[in-house]
């Protein structure tokens, strides 16, 4: 677990997006788990950038993302498959084909077919090589609220009062944010290869510091990942301002090899 905390989160976003353009010159055919909502519109800025001024190529690339809205088609202003199109599978050469979200537009007992299908296709795709996550400012990671076993897979769930407040911002009143939503579990999202969880702003600052610093809880969803190796927090100052070894972190990263920089990492 690394824990790299940027200035400001243009500049946390472009180590993000340096790190998937490597993977993805690495690997043209990728599996990319995908977040929505705000913290990681700059990263995907960024990402199109690259494809349009340095020919980064997203045509082989398949994607997953983490969760979808239950009762929310795929034309919703505020369902996740329209988020994703508008802010990012338009504007990368992606095979829409090869990106894949969960259906909001399942019902009773077709539920966990359609989650069990989802797990199916993953693991067929030989598994997510990286996934980007945001975090909830009570610590969900997916929609995986504080409770949530730490093993789950995708599946229903139940959002919390805060979280739909939070996220009323999406939806034309709040009473318009549905209550359920389909989410990876914790378990799936941690037989990902590589994790770049990201977080801006204050408001993120407890949950970060919980996830990173406290104890193993599912109360905080996101503190699981101490328990991933390959798990890079992507911070900017205002969300490490919890963290009570910062100064730690920052000397980390600045006294890191040169081999393990990657280009534009900085
Ligand atoms: C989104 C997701 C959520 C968000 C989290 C933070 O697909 O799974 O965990 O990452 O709710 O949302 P923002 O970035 O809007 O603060």
């Amino acid at each position: 677990m690394e824990l790299i905390i940027s200035p400001d989160p243009a500049s946390a976003s472009r180590r993000a997006a340096a790190l998937i353009a490597a993977l993805v010159r690495e690997k043209p055919d990728a599996v990319l788990g995908l977040a929505t909502g705000s913290t990681p519109l700059r990263l995907y800025q960024e990402l199109i950038r690259m494809h349009r001024a340095e020919g980064l190529d997203f045509s082989k690339v398949r994607t997953f993302n983490l969760d979808e809205y239950l009762g929310l088609g795929p034309e919703h202003p505020a369902s996740y498959r329209h988020f994703m199109r508008t802010n990012f599978f338009d504007h990368i050469g992606v095979d829409p084909t090869q990106t894949h979200i969960p259906s909001g537009l399942v019902n009773g007992h077709v539920v966990p077919a359609e989650c069990a299908r989802y797990e199916e296709l993953i693991r067929s795709a030989g598994g997510i090589d990286l996934q980007i996550l945001g975090i909830g400012s009570d610590g969900h990671i997916g929609f995986n609220e504080p409770g949530s076993s730490l093993a789950s897979r995708t599946r229903i769930k139940t959002l919390t009062k805060r979280t739909r407040e939070d996220n009323a911002r999406f939806f034309s009143s709040p009473d318009d944010v549905p209550h359920h939503v389909l989410t990876m579990g914790i378990g799936t999202i941690m037989e990902s290869r590589t994790v770049l969880l990201l977080a801006f702003g204050e408001s993120k600052a407890s949950a970060i510091a919980g996830a990173v610093e406290g104890p193993i809880t599912s109360s905080n969803p996101a503190s699981i990942l101490q328990m991933h190796q390959e798990t890079k927090f992507l911070v900017d100052e205002g969300a490490a301002s919890k963290l009570e070894r910062s100064d730690y972190y920052r000397w980390v990263y600045d006294n890191k090899p040169a081999w393990q920089r990657v280009e534009g990492d900085r």
